[in-house]
């Protein structure tokens, strides 16, 4: 599961799509975590969908990891400034690879 505490434990070390990524990165296999409110471990991310269908607000978007040994796409937080706290992506999730910062 993702680490609720990725801030603390980990460094920004990039952005993409206006939010920031957490590392350690080293493509394609690691990826490490996008976004902060809204926050995806890409590393654990297998492309389920459910969030992707799920959010009232719309805020992920898929994006290509061609190479990852989890997945080839990833749902991205692209508009986690959108997100409204319903927790449902948390909820659905069937590995955990989201964290929401209701706080
Ligand atoms: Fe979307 Fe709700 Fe998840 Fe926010 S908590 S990203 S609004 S599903
Ligand atoms: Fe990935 Fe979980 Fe969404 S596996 S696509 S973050 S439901
Ligand atoms: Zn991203």
């Amino acid at each position: 599961a993702i680490d609720p505490q990725f801030t603390e434990n980990r460094e920004q070390v990039d952005e993409h799509n206006g939010h920031s990524v957490w590392g350690p990165v080293d493509e394609p296999e690691e990826l490490g975590i996008h976004g902060t409110h809204v926050a995806v471990d890409f590393d654990i991310c297998l492309a389920d969908g459910a969030c992707v269908e799920d959010c009232p607000v719309d805020v992920f978007e898929w994006v290509d990891t061609p190479g990852h040994p989890e997945s080839e796409e990833k749902a991205d937080p692209a508009n986690e400034a959108q997100c409204i706290d319903c927790m449902l992506c948390v909820d659905v999730c069937p590995v955990d690879a989201i964290d929401v910062d209701a706080g």
